[in-house]
């Protein structure tokens, strides 16, 4: 096998992997002209008064998409938390378990409306929120949980919707990740009391920024209306406001952008799952990397990122960073899996007295030496693009020993 380009070789790739992000055509243009052209571009009346809205559109094309009865398009993913957990009926001091692996907001939302967020380890089989810590943690003062789908792998939402039973806790689904994600034929963000999404940039839905509340309860619909709408109420006068809260409203332009990109979500999906299964498939055996084990209830999976495992036994205990450089090197961009250190390394959690950290042992093995990830640009690729990939991978596991002579 020829040299690693790490050390002075020929690169494997020498093309761009996969596709650009965002993509995007004649579909957003035209109804983000529609918009521009109308002069309309705020939804101000109650959305059933509005049917025309882009943002009534995309809001009722995306809880049909999940299988909701309601949705409230909102600014961001963050402030769809933050909404969620007011809805919800979080006050300050109530306790609200988070995953250790996930991204900064799905903690700071919880702090954002004066809550206390539960930093909870991660299952080492899915580095998702690991139900027993969950339950583990929950005090007199816990009123909800938020799993995270990461990756858009979906956490076990059977196990954690037993919890949240048991003990009375509201469910908010953390959905950035797992746009058509599903959990047993179900759709990410209709398997607990709410979904939140994001749509900024990089996710796999984009208007720029932008996110969603979905719901299958009235009231809980109702409430985060009025949340995201600076304390109106449905169905009562317009200058009237009963809340405090702010604008999250969405724009038309948002609205109409996200029409067009949910007609390209399933094409998407299907093209990532095929090539991921490709992929976990090659990699059975190559020394050093390994796929997350997909379990019978993950029906659909929408991948954000891919996580996968890194074996540094495998290859001599060859560091994950080398590892990394020398995928780069030969042209696959790969990251560290799983949204990188747990999140109560960030200063922000780390100094604030209101947050709270359980043990987790997993999370901190997994973030500092295991997981690794492809990113979902990559994986919307020809099948050629896969083999690439798996190309790459075995010529790193090959030569690995040489490898650490030289950097070690
Ligand atoms: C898991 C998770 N939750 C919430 C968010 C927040 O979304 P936004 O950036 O739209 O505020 C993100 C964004 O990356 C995320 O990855």
């Amino acid at each position: 096998m020829s040299t690693l380009a790490l050390l002075g070789g020929e690169p494997i790739v020498k093309k761009r992997l996969g596709s650009t992000w965002p993509v995007f055509g004649a579909a957003e243009e035209k109804l983000l002209m529609e918009a521009f052209r109308s002069g309309k571009w705020c939804r101000l009346v109650y959305k059933e008064k509005d049917v025309q809205s882009m943002v009534t559109r995309f809001e009722d094309a995306f809880a049909a998409y999940c299988g909701t009865a309601y949705a409230v398009a909102v600014t961001n993913g963050t402030q769809a938390l933050e909404c969620a957990l007011k809805a919800a009926g979080v006050k300050p001091g109530e306790e609200v378990i988070v995953p250790a692996l996930t991204f900064v907001a799905t903690a700071t939302a919880v702090l954002l409306v004066g809550a206390k967020p539960v930093i909870v380890d991660v299952d080492p089989a899915t580095y998702n929120m690991n139900p027993a810590a969950a339950e583990a943690a929950i005090t007199p003062r816990t009123k909800a949980i938020i799993p995270v789908h990461n990756g858009g792998y979906p956490a076990d939402m059977d196990r954690i919707n037993a919890i949240a039973a048991k003990y009375g806790l509201r469910v908010i689904e953390d959905c950035a990740h797992a746009h058509g994600s599903e959990w047993k034929g179900k759709r990410a963000g209709s398997l607990g009391h709410f979904g939140c999404f994001s749509f900024q940039q990089g996710k796999t839905m984009t208007a720029g920024e932008g996110g969603i509340v979905l719901t299958n309860d009235k009231e809980l619909a109702d409430l985060a209306y009025s949340f995201h709408n600076i304390g109106r109420v449905a169905g009562r006068p317009f200058t009237d406001f009963y809340n405090v809260a702010s604008n999250l409203r969405m724009t038309e332009f948002q609205g109409a952008v996200l029409l067009g990109q949910l007609s390209r979500l399933d094409e998407q999906i299907e093209i990532r799952e095929r090539n991921i299964a490709y992929l976990a498939e090659g990699m059975q055996t190559i020394a050093g990397v390994k796929p997350l084990r997909r379990t019978p209830e993950v029906t659909r999976w929408s991948f954000y990122y891919w996580n996968f495992h890194y074996r540094a036994a495998e290859l001599d205990n060859l560091p994950r960073h080398v590892f990394i450089e020398a995928m780069e090197a030969e042209g696959v961009p790969v990251m560290r899996g799983a949204h990188g250190n747990p999140i109560y390394h960030h200063p922000v959690l780390k100094t604030n007295s209101d947050v709270i950290v359980a043990d987790c042992p997993e999370a901190e093995r997994i973030a500092a030496t295991e997981a690794l990830a492809l990113g979902h640009a990559v994986l919307l690729a020809e099948k050629e693009d896969m083999d690439l990939i798996l190309a790459a991978m075995e010529k790193i596991s090959h030569h690995a020993g040489e490898l650490l002579k030289r950097v070690g």
